[in-house]
């Protein structure tokens, strides 16, 4: 399935595992690439030793492309340093901006996107010489930059810049990877939908939460999940925290129900506090369902873990019947 996006990134199908924090892994991004998606690595938390072993291990497993994300709220230059001396196919940035790395990435060969959530954002990042784009629209798992969705954001953008446009948030399936072409993007960026992978690197307990969530459990808040990244708005599935801080009115920061409690444990023993930014991922015990479970309002579709490859495979038949079905309509 040809778009600008294939095209421009030598991929065989649009379709980009998003970057989906530290639930990604060498294993679930090089599935995913062997797939003929887009793998994508999140390492914008990771020591400089760490990123090399990952990229590099990820590269003993595919000879395809695949992606580094990097959140700018945090400093990304030796990140990015170590993206060109891999020699990493593309690299993506999130929650910031990117306009000191584009160059120098782009002088080595090495595709940059910049994620956004408006038309502003989307002509600057275009002017600026990123090679696509990435729409994130409100319906998105995870930190949310903006407040739009993506049945509006995609063509308010699509149309105005002469790059490829990528939409994240809700389009999960086969129909959704059409719905965004028809609306003028290349293609979709996937989040919930492949945290369900069984290649994703979180705790059973909080697939089993999604999987039983419906459209209307997720919660999109400004700032309950702030200890670790503070004034960044998030979606998470509706938990113990959020009904306890509702039942309580709604408190500010620093006078929220139980804040300072001990609620878990990462995999090195490391306490997680209630209102942590932390999600369940591998290795976590303790009270999983009062974390930070980012989702999006895709989980509504979601109900398994399956492989990534199969989650690939079940998108591009689901597409080809989306095609079926607009070629039948007179
Ligand atoms: C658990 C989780 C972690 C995420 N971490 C990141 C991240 O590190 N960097 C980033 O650019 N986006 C991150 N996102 C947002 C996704 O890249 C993407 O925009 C979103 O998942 C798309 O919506 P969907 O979940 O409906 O597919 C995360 C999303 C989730 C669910």
């Amino acid at each position: 399935m040809k778009t600008k996006l294939t095209e421009l990134l030598g991929i065989k199908y649009p379709i980009i595992q998003a970057p989906i924090g530290s639930a990604t892994n060498p294993v679930l991004a090089s599935e995913v690439s062997n797939a003929g998606g887009l793998g994508m690595l999140a390492l914008s938390w990771k020591s400089n030793e760490d990123c090399i072993r990952i990229i590099r291990e990820t590269k003993k497993l595919t000879t395809q492309p695949f992606g580094v994300n990097l959140v700018l709220d945090w400093d990304q230059e030796e990140r990015v340093d170590i993206c060109i001396s891999e020699n990493v196919p593309v690299v993506s940035f999130f929650w910031g901006d990117s306009s000191k790395h584009i160059e120098k990435l782009k002088t080595h060969n090495i595709k940059v996107c910049q994620t956004v959530a408006d038309s502003k954002e989307a002509e600057k990042y275009a002017a600026l010489g990123v090679d696509f784009l990435i729409a994130q629209g409100w319906e998105a798992g995870g930190h949310v930059q903006g407040t739009v969705a993506n049945s509006v954001l995609i063509p308010s953008i699509a149309w105005k810049v002469g790059i490829p446009v990528v939409a994240a948030g809700g389009f999960t399936n086969g129909q959704g990877l059409i719905a965004s072409l028809v609306l003028g993007g290349s293609g979709i960026s996937i989040g919930s939908r492949f945290l369900m992978s069984t290649e994703a690197h979180i705790e059973q307990g909080y697939a089993d939460l999604i999987a039983d969530a419906n459209e209307n459990d997720t919660f999109y808040t400004q700032d309950l999940f702030h200890l670790g990244w503070e004034n960044a708005p998030h979606r998470v599935l509706k938990n113990s925290t959020i009904k306890e801080w509702e039942k309580a009115g709604k408190p500010p920061i620093g006078k929220r129900p139980n804040q300072g409690e001990v609620i878990a444990q990462d995999a090195n023993g490391k306490s997680i506090y209630r209102y942590s930014d932390n999600n369940p991922i591998k290795g976590v015990t303790g009270n999983i369902e009062a974390m930070a479970l980012y989702a999006g309002q895709s989980v509504g579709l979601l109900n398994k873990r399956i492989p990534s490859k199969e989650i690939i495979e079940n998108i591009i038949e689901e597409a080809k019947q989306s095609i079926k079905f607009i070629g039948s309509l007179k």
